[in-house]
């Protein structure tokens, strides 16, 4: 499927989805967030990939919702359309783990996207913010939500009244992301993370992502509840067996994904 704003490539039972509007540092218009919600169910229901990589230039992973593109929106427009909602909960449908791997900006809803991946790898040449406030509006995908879950409430009321950037070195201090690499390597290194994700049972890979994503839906006590009961239903499936006899005959385990 050639798309216009995306370029996706599909290797070694892994999904490479490149945002590709390079003129506008990769803005995300509502042509890219559709294409880019099309692409990521597609990869979903694709047999032939295990785990998918979200990545943009090394310049920019995404340098926000496209200004140009709402600036001369009224209220009534944003409301009715229900501005990039039905895109982004279509990207929260995706079972398969998504990994961000960001170099450059990844600036208001570019920073959204990312938080909306399950992790994030990112280069050192790397900047998040969320300045909004500079755009006289609030971050409108999940900024004040997330940023604040993942960096808590100081950094993030700093980050979104002031509108600064944060850079590799803070984000990973921050916990915003999991891993900084030189911007060379940051596709080489999100792709063998994915990789080795997809060499793990595809039906345990859901289970985990299902579990943490929970940790930030529900109470300690319901969550841990939810992740005890699918721990014991994983006990019903032919790659606990095989995980298990695999350890102790002292061999890789070979999964089914069932
Ligand atoms: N929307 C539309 N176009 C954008 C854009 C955006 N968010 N960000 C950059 N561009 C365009 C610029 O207009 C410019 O296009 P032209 O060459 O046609 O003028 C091109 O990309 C290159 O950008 P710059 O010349 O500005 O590049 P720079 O290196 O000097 O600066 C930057 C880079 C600091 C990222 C700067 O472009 C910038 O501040 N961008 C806007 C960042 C921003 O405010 N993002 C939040 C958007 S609102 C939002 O995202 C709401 C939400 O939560 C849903």
């Amino acid at each position: 499927m050639a798309y216009e704003t995306l370029i996706v490539e599909i290797e070694d039972e892994v999904a490479l989805i490149r945002l590709n509007r390079p003129e506008a540092l990769n803005a995300l218009n509502s042509k890219l967030l559709g294409e880019l919600a099309e692409a990521l169910t597609a990869a979903d229901a694709n047999d032939a990939v295990r785990c998918i990589v979200l990545t943009g230039s090394e310049k920019a992973f995404a340098a926000g919702a496209d200004i140009k593109e709402m600036s001369e929106k009224g209220f009534v427009d944003m409301f009715g359309e229900d501005f990039f909602t039905p895109e982004t909960e279509a990207m929260l449908r995706v079972r398969k783990p998504i990994i961000a791997a960001v170099a450059g900006y990844a600036l208001g809803g570019g920073c959204e996207l990312a938080m909306i991946c399950d992790f994030i790898i990112c280069a050192d040449n790397a900047k998040f913010g969320q300045p909004e406030i500079n755009l006289g509006v609030v971050a409108g995908i999940g900024g004040t939500q997330r940023l604040t879950r993942f960096v808590g409430k100081s950094k993030s009321m700093d980050m979104h009244l002031t509108g600064r950037f944060m850079d590799a070195a803070e984000a990973e201090r921050s916990g915003l992301v999991s891993r900084v690499v030189p911007v060379a390597k940051l596709v080489p290194e999100a792709l063998s993370a994915a990789r080795k994700i997809a060499e793990k049972s595809a039906l345990t890979v859901k289970v985990v992502k299902e579990c943490v994503n929970r940790s930030y839906e529900t109470t300690l006590r319901e969550g841990l509840l939810f992740e005890r009961r699918v721990f014991h239903a994983l006990f019903a499936t032919e790659d606990q067996k095989e995980g298990m006899t695999a350890f102790l005959e002292k061999r890789q385990p070979q999964f089914r994904d069932r």
